[in-house]
């Protein structure tokens, strides 16, 4: 007879492993790994009976239907959701602690309570109390409205579910997914057992009826949402809810969704009265900008669809040390590493001797090498004491020889630009045939570092 077999499973990643180890194979985490008990394997090849088989419906035959959506009138989130929630879907937010997806969720709950009808927003780790508070701070449940928000603290699955049977809200938020237990399984909160038979009970509530839930996931200090991966793969949509929690601005980006495009970001603003939606974030984040600074460049950037003029600062300064720090804020060090090696070598930029400061204005955080050509311009600028011209913007990613490549969806990049009224571009030069620059743009288009340093040079003297 076949008998159970004793393995071990991370907690963090769920990966198996016949022995017991201190260290997960998988995710590299110390001390994760617990035992676990599978299932006796059925024998393979054996003629099953009683086995009635499912139905395949032929795809000619299923009604082509629009997934219907609930529209959300914060138009930021509708958007990175693909245009409102789905009834019956379930939703992941994760983010880092104290960055407001309390509040976002909670402005949510208002909002779609008032337009339509119940929400049920659960807490397991805020009291009643401070769950009103934050909610009246949000303006909610003033004037003696008689909006159906519901606020419930409790960590416990069954009897959540037993509010949700009672209430029968159109939303449920979970708040965090690693508070709640279930009675079904054996291990602690936050475990990867539990989170998966809590997150598993609650999609198929959401599937049975027309529920949306949403679900709040802590993330780990590597910047994951904590503990299981796994329940990136239950859930429809995960969202993140990112920024410096000592700036005001909020991103929001989908980095999966079953129902819509990803990587598209929201922009919020955090304010006394909770996340405000930035309607124009390329000037917001540019609004802080003093114009004939040497050592700024601006750059332009895809958040998903969506072209951001961001501003780059760069610093440089005799080091007192044998070996110059580079010191980057919101920038990867190793490209910041390279792109003063490019600079060095291919444009004689004395930056040997020196300590180099690069940041991004706004609390950003740059992930695509568009930026390349403007913070180097910047270091440039900085070196040279020698202001870039205040309406010129930087497009293009630097190659190690230090030529100028191409990037993507350079035409929305330079109407942006164009529309927040720029009248200058330096772009890599493109192949014949492109599409003319918008209206008031002029393009000066360049072949390498040396000649953009010359370009800006001849520009602002
Ligand atoms: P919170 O939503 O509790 O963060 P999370 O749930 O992601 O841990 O909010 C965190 C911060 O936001 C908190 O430090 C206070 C600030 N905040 C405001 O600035 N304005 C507001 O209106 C609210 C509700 C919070
Ligand atoms: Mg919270």
């Amino acid at each position: 007879m076949a008998r159970s077999r004793t393995t071990y499973r991370c907690r963090e990643c769920g990966r198996q492993t016949p022995h017991q180890l201190g260290r997960c194979p998988a995710c590299g985490e110390f001390n994760t790994m617990e035992t676990f008990v599978a299932a006796p394997p059925t024998r393979a090849g054996r003629p099953q009976t009683n086995i009635e088989a499912a139905q395949a419906s032929r795809l000619a035959d299923i009604p082509a239907a629009d997934e219907e959506r609930l529209p959300i009138p914060i138009g930021e989130l509708s958007r990175v959701l693909g245009g409102g929630l789905v009834p019956g879907s379930v939703t992941l937010l994760g983010g880092e602690p104290g960055i407001g997806k309390s509040t976002l969720l909670t402005q949510l709950a208002g909002a779609l309570s008032a337009t339509l009808g119940r929400v049920l927003y659960v807490s397991g780790e805020e009291s009643l109390r401070q769950l009103s508070m934050r909610a009246r701070r949000l303006g909610l449940g003033l004037n003696g409205s008689q909006d159906p928000l519901y606020l419930l603290a409790e960590t416990q699955l069954e009897r959540i579910l037993a509010t949700v049977d009672e209430l029968d809200p159109t939303l449920l938020i979970i708040d965090s997914i690693q508070t709640a237990h279930s009675d079904a399984v054996n291990s602690a909160p936050g475990m990867i057992g539990q989170i998966r038979e809590c997150a598993g009970q609650l999609q198929g509530r959401a599937k049975a009826g027309a529920l949306s839930v949403l679900l709040v996931g802590h993330v780990t200090k590597e910047g994951s949402i904590a503990g299981p991966r796994v329940l990136e793969h239950i859930v429809d949509t995960v969202l993140y809810l990112e920024g410096d929690p000592f700036q005001t601005f909020r991103l929001l980006r989908s980095v999966k969704n079953r129902f819509g495009a990803t990587s598209e970001v929201g922009v919020f603003e955090m304010s006394a009265t909770g996340l405000v939606e930035v309607a124009n974030p390329s000037e917001a984040f540019l609004q802080e900008r003093a114009a004939n600074a040497p050592g700024s460049a601006i750059a332009v950037l895809m958040e998903g669809t969506r072209p951001l003029l961001v501003e780059l600062q760069a610093l440089t300064s005799r080091s007192a040390f044998s070996h110059p720090r580079r010191t980057p804020n919101g920038l990867d060090l190793n490209r910041l590493l390279m792109l003063c090696a490019v600079l060095q070598v291919r444009a004689n930029l004395p930056l040997q001797e020196q300590d180099v400061f690069v940041n991004v204005v706004g609390g950003l955080r740059i992930r695509e090498p568009a930026a390349d050509l403007a913070t180097a311009l910047a270091l440039a600028s900085s070196i040279h004491d020698q202001p870039l011209p205040s309406d010129m913007v930087c497009i293009g990613e630097l190659g190690l020889s230090g030529e100028l490549r191409s990037v993507g969806q350079l035409d929305a990049r330079l109407a942006e630009a164009a529309q927040v009224g720029f009248r200058r571009a330096i772009v890599p030069r493109r192949r014949r045939g492109g599409n003319p620059p918008p209206a008031g743009l002029s393009l000066v288009e360049v072949r390498d570092l040396r000649g953009a340093i010359a370009a800006f040079a001849a520009s602002s003297s």
